[in-house]
């Protein structure tokens, strides 16, 4: 069985991350989204929520689960004894970290996990969960760029702050 690890911030989840999990789940017979619990990114959405949200967002996506992890990817993926990681590109810019990243998981995990890259969508390329949280922070609408259900999470958010 061929499993891989989609790890991310997901702060919040948008359709491009949710375009990279439905074309992942056809290479991959498992796919183990990954949410980062890093409070030092000061996130918008506690992990707890972000989970929720992708849990909601992927219903209907046959062999995909979501866990929060703290700390290293390489210690995730070795306890969930997994040795591909997937990342999404959107454009050139993303390419110079997530190619630190990947060499450095890989030299650090003594070659026993890989990164395979998918690259985003075209209709997806622009797509952030940074632009994401500015459009919605000033009521811009964020139909086309987030899952139905993230819509309402968004607009509660900033009207308590
Ligand atoms: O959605 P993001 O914020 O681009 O995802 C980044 C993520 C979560 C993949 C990356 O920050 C990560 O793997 N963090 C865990 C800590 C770690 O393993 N760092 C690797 C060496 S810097």
């Amino acid at each position: 069985m061929k499993s891989a690890i989609y790890p991310g911030s997901f702060d919040p989840v948008t359709n491009g991350h949710l375009d990279i999990i439905k074309r992942s789940v056809n290479i991959f017979d498992e796919v183990i989204i990954a949410v980062l619990n890093n409070n030092e990114k000061s996130p918008l959405f506690l992990v707890q929520e972000r989970v929720n949200m992708l849990k909601e967002a992927v219903k209907g996506i046959p062999n995909v689960s979501v866990e929060a992890f703290s700390g290293l990817l390489i210690d995730f993926a070795k306890q969930k004894d997994v040795h591909v990681i997937i990342r999404g590109l959107r454009a050139v810019t993303d390419f110079e970290y997530e190619l630190q990243i990947a060499q450095g998981n890989r030299k650090v995990s003594g070659e026993d996990l890989d990164t395979i890259f998918l690259t985003t969508s075209l209709e997806y390329a622009y797509l952030s969960s940074s632009t994401v949280k500015e459009y919605a922070k000033y009521g811009v609408c964020v139909k086309e760029f987030v899952p139905e259900s993230i819509i309402p999470l968004l607009e509660k958010k900033f009207k308590d702050r």
